[in-house]
């Protein structure tokens, strides 16, 4: 039934984690572990994340599922393979691979990176019976298990192990997809407080006022770290090193008050008009935020003394946007 087919997809991932482990130790894997090293991760956080290497041959990992007794139609439900007309090919071929585990530390799927350049940068396992992308965190496993009471939300593979080897454990990833309701019920059993380490790119910071919505919905605390001049905590700790980033952990700024500052970008605040904009902007984003009055004030406030406004004009525009809804 459906709970066999589960535990035998568990099954089929663990011996797949342990294959490309062996081939990234193997003559083979040479060239995975070169580019382990070019990124700098340490033999440590190899063993430690488990990660693993897929040969350039497109079906060697189907052939060794096939010799442990596998049927084709289990193999097919666990995500792994192309069946196409001419044969079955290996999903992951010619990647570093990252296993991605549950709570249980069960692999329940895989990523895997190009080595260079070249596309799609990452490959993820398709969801399947065991994998829902929008319910896991990359690396969860491990930072629930650390003494601090937060949590340290970034993009990607690479930042996760990065953070967690240079001594940050309470970094994780959404899995390529966007920060979810269901990961936010996730970290809240752990901790509720949560550092945004998106990339300061465009698409990092539209992610993350995404997740400050979702973290808000939830009563999570935000805080958002800022990593200017460097596109993500990998490449941050790389030049900085580890003060530097919890001296960053330390200025983190409040969600709100951050995504008032990006608001700030989008209007001429030279302009009276564009002030009168960027004004009602933010009392909307006061009335829409905060339910509770006591909170919205104190926000309110802050927003005045950080923006140099006026908190009286502020509120009138807070409550004229009540009364017309
Ligand atoms: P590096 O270049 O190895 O440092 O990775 P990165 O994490 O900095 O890459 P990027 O900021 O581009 O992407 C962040 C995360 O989004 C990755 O870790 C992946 O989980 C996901 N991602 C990036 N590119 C792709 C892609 O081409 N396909 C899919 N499915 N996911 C991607
Ligand atoms: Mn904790
Ligand atoms: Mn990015
Ligand atoms: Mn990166
Ligand atoms: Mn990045």
């Amino acid at each position: 039934g459906e709970e066999d087919l589960r535990y035998k997809i568990l099954e089929i991932n663990k011996q797949a984690a342990l294959f490309y482990v062996k081939q990234l130790r193997s003559e083979k894997g040479k060239q995975g572990l070169a580019y382990c090293a070019k990124r700098k991760l340490s033999g440590e956080s190899i063993t430690h994340f488990g990660l693993g290497y897929a040969g350039k041959e497109r079906d060697s990992l189907y052939q060794y599922c096939k010799s442990l007794g596998f049927k084709d139609q289990v193999l097919q439900e666990s995500g792994l393979f192309s069946f196409k007309e001419n044969g079955v090919y290996d999903k992951f071929f010619n990647r570093l691979i990252f296993p991605i585990m549950d709570l249980h530390n069960r692999v329940i799927g895989f990523g895997g990176r190009v080595m260079g350049d070249g596309e799609p940068k990452y490959l993820n396992s398709p969801e399947t019976k065991l994998f829902e992308k929008s319910r896991n965190l990359f690396a969860l496993n491990f930072s629930r298990k650390s003494r601090a009471n937060y949590f340290i939300l970034c993009e990607g593979y690479m930042d996760v192990i990065s953070l967690h080897q240079w001594g940050f454990p309470e970094a994780v990833a959404a899995l390529g997809t966007a920060f979810t309701e269901q990961q936010a019920d996730l970290m809240k059993r752990f901790n509720s407080l949560i550092y945004l380490c998106f990339d300061s790119d465009g698409a990092g910071k539209k992610a993350c006022k995404r997740a400050i919505s979702i973290l808000r919905e939830k009563k999570l605390e935000g805080k958002v770290i800022r990593l200017s001049p460097y596109k993500d905590p990998d490449e941050f700790l790389k030049a900085e090193g580890k003060e530097a980033f919890e001296k960053r952990i330390e200025e983190a700024k409040n969600a709100f008050l951050w995504e008032v500052e990006e608001k700030k970008t989008e209007f001429d605040l030279h302009d009276p008009a564009g002030m009168q904009k960027y004004m009602e902007s933010i009392a909307e984003l006061l009335r829409t935020s905060f339910s509770d009055p006591v909170e919205r004030e104190n926000y309110l406030k802050a927003v005045a003394r950080e923006q140099m406004l006026k908190a009286e004009n502020l509120q009138h525009l807070v409550d004229k946007e009540e009364e017309k809804t």
